[in-house]
């Protein structure tokens, strides 16, 4: 079978660019710019996963991939691409995949767009009675702030991989509130969801099929013990890119978590409900966390998970797949499988 791999290569960072460093970045662009995007280790593990079975034409995701993908026709589209910018890019490839008639493996447009959009996603999270932290949206410091009880969590409405999520994200006064909103509208460019802080566990969960043959995969848990002492614990840009490095890697993860069947089931209910809520397909990884009584709320969807090959880099989706016994392989090669088999290929 020919699969097509479509993906956005990380750029090569100019050498004054320091990561966690606010100086030296490309004018215009936030300090963690470049967070999002596969390296040419990630689209290399998952092109090397395909072509043990099938042979892989690889069509990076920019201006000219209509064209490539037009004239390769490929039988189906393994999709990495998380697109360039706004908040509708992780669509543009399954978008045109739509036009083409090719078939390609995960979430439609709508779903990734609504699922980039967490406050969009957290209306239709609401709409299910899927718990979710009570939330407002704003776009200038000057709107009143209805959620009154403090720490509050600000977060640009729009990004991942924790983009514009620091460890100054969990708010406590509304000075800071306010420097906070002004900080993600101009450096950002983007509304700003402000929501209830929760202060318990926090989970997150892989799933992997369709319809009532949906998996969900050993549970992982994000070990904020592991973090440096003093900060505030949430799995922040810092967390992720600076104080967990691949030479220096942290023990944050504990998978399967280590946690009592009731409270398993409970996340696995969750977590299954917002992904048939927001009709995710093939895959999904879902953030989880618990309030001060232990009931779980769901934070947000990423219908387009991080898939880091080494265990060192700390990814969660293929960590979880690697606790049920799967290779990195065997785990791309299940996402095809999967997305064929809704295909009826
Ligand atoms: N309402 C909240 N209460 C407590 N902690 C939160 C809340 N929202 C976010 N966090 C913390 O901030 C982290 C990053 O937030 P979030 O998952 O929304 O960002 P992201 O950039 O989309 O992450 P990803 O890397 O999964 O794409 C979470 O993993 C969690 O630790
Ligand atoms: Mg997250």
């Amino acid at each position: 079978m020919q699969v097509g791999l479509t993906f956005n290569l990380k750029p090569v960072p100019a050498p004054d660019l320091i990561r966690g460093q606010e100086k030296g970045f490309r004018e215009g662009l936030p300090p963690d710019w470049d967070v999002e995007w596969d390296t040419e280790e990630t689209i290399e593990s998952v092109r090397s996963a395909l072509s043990t079975k099938h042979e892989v034409i690889m069509i990076e995701a920019d201006e000219n991939s209509c064209e490539k993908l037009k004239s390769s026709q490929p039988d189906i589209v393994f999709n990495i691409a998380e697109g360039k910018d706004g908040p509708n890019r992780e669509s543009y490839i399954p978008v045109l995949m739509e036009m083409l008639n090719i078939p390609y493996t995960g979430s439609d447009p709508m779903t990734l767009s609504l699922c980039l959009d967490k406050g969009r996603a957290k209306e239709i999270l609401s709409f299910y009675k899927i718990s979710t932290p009570k939330f407002q949206i704003v776009s200038s410091p000057s709107e009143e702030i209805r959620l009154k009880k403090f720490p509050l969590m600000v977060k640009p409405l729009h990004e991942g991989s924790s983009k514009g999520v620091k460890n100054d994200a969990v708010v406590f006064t509304t000075d800071h509130i306010k420097k906070k909103i002004e900080e993600i509208t101009t450096v950002y460019h983007q509304p700003v969801l402000v929501e209830e802080y929760l202060n318990g566990r926090e989970f997150t969960v892989a799933l992997m099929g369709n319809d009532g043959d949906t998996r969900v995969l050993p549970i992982v848990e994000i070990k904020f013990d592991s973090l440096p002492q003093h900060i505030n614990p949430i799995y922040s840009y810092e967390a992720k890119w600076i104080w967990d490095r691949s030479d220096r890697p942290l023990e944050i993860f504990q998978c399967p978590a280590d946690i009592h069947d009731e409270l398993k089931a409970e996340i696995e209910e969750i977590a299954l409900k917002a992904y048939k809520s927001l009709r995710c397909r093939d895959w999904c990884r879902i953030d989880i966390r618990l309030d001060s009584k232990g009931s779980p709320y769901i934070l947000e969807l990423n219908p387009l998970p991080g898939i880091l090959p080494r265990p060192e880099d700390n990814s969660c989706f293929p960590k979880a797949a690697m606790t049920a016994g799967m290779s990195y392989n065997e785990m791309i090669l299940s996402v095809l499988n999967i997305a064929l088999k809704r295909y009826g290929i």
